[in-house]
């Protein structure tokens, strides 16, 4: 049974490798690892794993397999060196952990060749459709909340506004759990246009009821919108990563200088950048990223494949992979009951 991580790491990745194992194991089966996720199929790369190898990997952050964004449909002679390596080192089963790219390469290779895959969702972004919360999530609310916690009393001591940048590509998850356990004055997420100039309109009136400093959260795939219909994308850099995906990054400092200018009051930004991915995952991190490891080893040893170990509620269950497509955009409703708390 092989085990890949693939696409962006994130916490708890090391909890899910060690459930697979440790599942398998038990189920007599006989796990090995996938050196940088899909390329390791393409360049026949294997790491051992036994008790031994996933002992004391629980609460580590990174990923002891390594990951990369290889995709043998974006590499000439990428597939058919994938099912050579499948049909002939024997693979009756392989687990694929990542992301929402991941899995749609996962999806092909079970539909076009009959691969025997199976997905685990992760991402701190949380937007993975079909599944109510990937781990790796909690870990990074729990970062952004704690710099908020901390920026807080900083902002405080200056009166001044503080802007926190956080991740979530095009998604607002983080920015609306993390703004929310931090007790945010505003938050500016990509699936609710918020113009620059309502921000200031909520930071005036929150300093003309005499507080004297604002924390506003802003996610990094958050357009700079003005009443006039402007609007703008900010990104890092120009480029694209390896799946074609925009490299985000600078709303924050775009925003502050625009609410610095507008309102008088100093700004200053903070952006919690790649901080929120690495490091040790939270207790509710381990147990969710344990939960879908056992979940797509029993999948894989019933041979259920095609499909992804999904949380639907409280329940760990599965779907096909067929289902997984696009982006899931945060519950609006979360940024309703935060902005109860704005201005
Ligand atoms: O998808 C996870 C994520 O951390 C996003 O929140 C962010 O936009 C992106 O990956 C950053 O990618 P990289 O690590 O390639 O800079």
């Amino acid at each position: 049974m092989g085990v890949l991580t693939a696409g962006g790491d994130c916490p708890g990745l090391n909890a899910v490798i060690r459930a697979v194992v440790r599942r398998s194991l038990a189920g007599g089966h006989d796990p090995i690892g996938l050196w940088r996720g899909y390329a390791g199929l393409a360049e026949r790369s294997y790491v051992d794993l036994d008790m031994r190898t996933v002992s004391g990997i629980l609460h580590l952050g990174g990923t002891i397999l390594s990951t990369s964004s290889y995709d043998p449909y974006r590499h000439d002679g990428g597939v058919e060196r994938v099912l050579e390596a499948v049909e002939q080192d024997g693979f009756d089963a392989i687990v694929a952990i990542g992301g929402e790219h991941t899995m749609t390469i996962t999806r092909r290779l079970y539909e076009e060749h009959g691969l025997p895959l199976i997905g685990v969702p992760k991402t701190i972004d949380n937007d993975v459709p079909c599944t109510d919360f990937t781990f790796g999530f909690d870990t990074a609310v729990q970062v952004a909340s704690d710099a908020i916690d901390r920026l807080h009393t900083t902002a405080q001591s200056h009166d001044r506004v503080m802007i926190v940048e956080v991740m979530g590509r095009n998604t607002g998850w983080i920015a609306v759990f993390g703004g929310m356990a931090g007790g945010a004055d505003a938050i500016v997420i990509p699936e609710l246009e918020l113009t620059v100039e309502e921000i200031c309109e909520a930071i005036n009136a929150r300093h003309d009821r005499g507080k004297r400093f604002s924390i506003v959260v802003v996610a990094e795939g958050a357009q700079l919108a003005f009443a006039s219909g402007e609007k703008r994308l900010i990104r890092a850099s120009p480029e694209t990563d390896m799946y074609g995906y925009p490299r985000l990054g600078g709303i924050g400092q775009a925003l502050g200088k625009e609410i610095e200018a507008r309102t008088g009051f100093e700004t200053r930004v903070t952006n919690i950048g790649h901080v929120q991915r690495g490091g040790t995952p939270t207790a509710r991190d381990r147990v969710l990223a344990t939960r879908y490891g056992v979940m797509a080893a029993e999948l894989a040893e019933q041979r259920e494949f095609g499909r992804m170990a999904a949380l639907q509620g409280t329940e760990m269950t599965s779907v096909p992979l067929s289902e997984v497509e696009g982006v899931k955009h945060v519950d609006l409703d979360y940024l309703r009951i935060a902005a109860t708390f704005f201005g």
